[in-house]
């Protein structure tokens, strides 16, 4: 279990952790990401594959914490 947030105020409109985890991430029309409604918390193999986001991100605007 672990929780996906992404910090606005950081996100650059990249789409990679979008193109990479549609479930996870999703971009708004502002152009920024943001955690895809209700799945704030994820589970299982979500919780590496948010952390590839992550790693992905060229500006660290998503955060994962366990
Ligand atoms: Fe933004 Fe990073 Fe995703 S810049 S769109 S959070 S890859």
């Amino acid at each position: 279990m672990a929780t996906v947030e992404v910090d606005q105020d950081l996100c650059v409109g990249d789409e990679i952790c979008a193109a990479m985890e549609p479930e996870i991430f999703e971009m708004r029309d502002d152009g920024l990401a943001y955690v895809v409604d209700g799945q704030e918390e994820v589970d299982g193999d979500m919780v590496a594959a948010a952390r590839e986001a992550a790693d992905a991100c060229p500006v660290d605007a998503i955060i994962v914490e366990e």
